[in-house]
């Protein structure tokens, strides 16, 4: 059953692969590692998101399974090396999750944000590579939409600069539609967003954030179908892609490793779109799709996790309860001037 659902998976996307619009200059490429992880038995519900540790190559998931291991970790070869165990009122439903390497302390952590009501739920939580709680932003179940102290509602998703300034989407259909930076004493430096619509810089459900290399920091506003992009140092609104989205709600943006695209996971289509990513700083002009690819109906891509080592990206898969890997074979530039 397991191996007959892979091979047919695998299948799936050579041809999600072929899929690429004609009028694309460009064309990348993944292809399923069908062998990763080696064991899938340690998921016991559903797989909400995922990130690597490029230091080690450790691979980090989050699920919301039935024996309190809300993260697992896998070597980059899929061998399980580690669970974390919580009680569900310390770490009770985690959304968004990111391995953050702190260059001035030299300490790696994983940043979990936790959707859940239980006691420690509407937060951001720190917990330490072998698995302990370290630090609790937010007040600890209790939504809220306070600046001093930040308060959190069904905060969705996460991401550091390189010097440790955090930018979170607050949230996943809870009190809260916005974007918040903040310093790295966790105050918060601008927030935009806040009232739920369709105007620029506003949100319906903002799910999910990433950097870019031209320091504009881009949301997947969900149920709005669109990216919005903001100058990362004063949050001001730079532009907003809806073109590719007619096909679905992006439940993901993620670089790749080259940064030449963006890998955002369509949940209810199960797809996963790779969309260019603008070349240089500035507007950010059209979205252009540079391809996809299709995973057997009802997958449910959630989040994903791109390793900045090996350019591979992890999908995680809510209704499979798995998550898996796909490995680039190239980036092919045609010419069609
Ligand atoms: C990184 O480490 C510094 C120094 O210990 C600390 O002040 C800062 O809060 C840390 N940042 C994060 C995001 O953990
Ligand atoms: C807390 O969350 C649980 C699980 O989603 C839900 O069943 C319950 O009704 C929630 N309680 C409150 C007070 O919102
Ligand atoms: C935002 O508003 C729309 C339109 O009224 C509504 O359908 C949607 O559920 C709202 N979203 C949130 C997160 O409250």
């Amino acid at each position: 059953m397991e191996s007959h659902s892979k091979s047919l998976l695998f299948l799936c996307c050579w041809l999600g692969l072929l899929s690429v619009s004609t009028s694309a200059p460009r064309q990348v490429l993944y292809k399923l590692d069908s062998s990763w992880p080696l064991n899938t038995d340690v998921f016991t519900g559903k797989v909400f998101s995922v990130d690597i540790d490029d230091k080690t190559g450790e691979i980090y998931v989050s699920q919301r399974g039935v024996d309190n291991h809300p993260v697992v970790v896998f070597s980059e070869d899929g061998e399980l090396k580690r669970v974390f165990t919580f009680d569900t009122s310390i770490v009770s439903m985690i959304h968004g999750l990111r391995v953050f390497h702190n260059v001035s302390s030299g300490q790696t952590s994983v940043w979990v944000t936790d959707v859940g009501n239980a006691t420690y739920g509407h937060t951001v939580k720190k917990i330490s590579t072998d698995g302990k709680l370290e630090l609790v932003l937010g007040t600890a179940g209790i939504a809220g939409s306070s600046l001093s102290p930040v308060q959190f509602g069904n905060v969705a998703d996460l991401a550091f600069s390189e010097k440790g300034e955090m930018y979170v989407v607050d949230g996943d259909g809870g009190v809260n539609n916005r974007l918040l930076k903040l310093s790295q004493d966790f105050k918060v430096m601008w927030h935009v967003g806040e009232v739920n619509s369709t105007k620029d810089g506003n949100f319906d459900v903002p799910h999910s954030v990433e950097l870019d290399n031209y320091n504009r920091v881009w949301v997947a506003d969900r149920m709005n179908g669109r990216l919005q992009a903001f100058d990362a140092d004063t949050g001001k609104f730079i532009g907003k892609w809806t073109s590719c989205f007619s096909v679905g709600q992006p439940y993901s943006v993620r670089m790749s490793k080259d940064k030449t695209h963006f890998i955002v996971a369509l949940l209810q289509q199960s797809k996963i779109l790779l969309v260019a990513t603008p070349p240089s700083a500035g507007p950010i002009g059209d979205c252009n799709v540079l391809g996809s690819i299709d995973l057997p109906e009802n997958t449910g891509p959630h989040l994903v996790g791109v390793s900045k080592s090996t350019g591979a990206f992890y999908v995680a898969e809510l209704n499979t309860q798995t998550c898996q890997k796909f490995v680039p074979i190239g980036l092919h530039r045609i010419n069609i001037d």
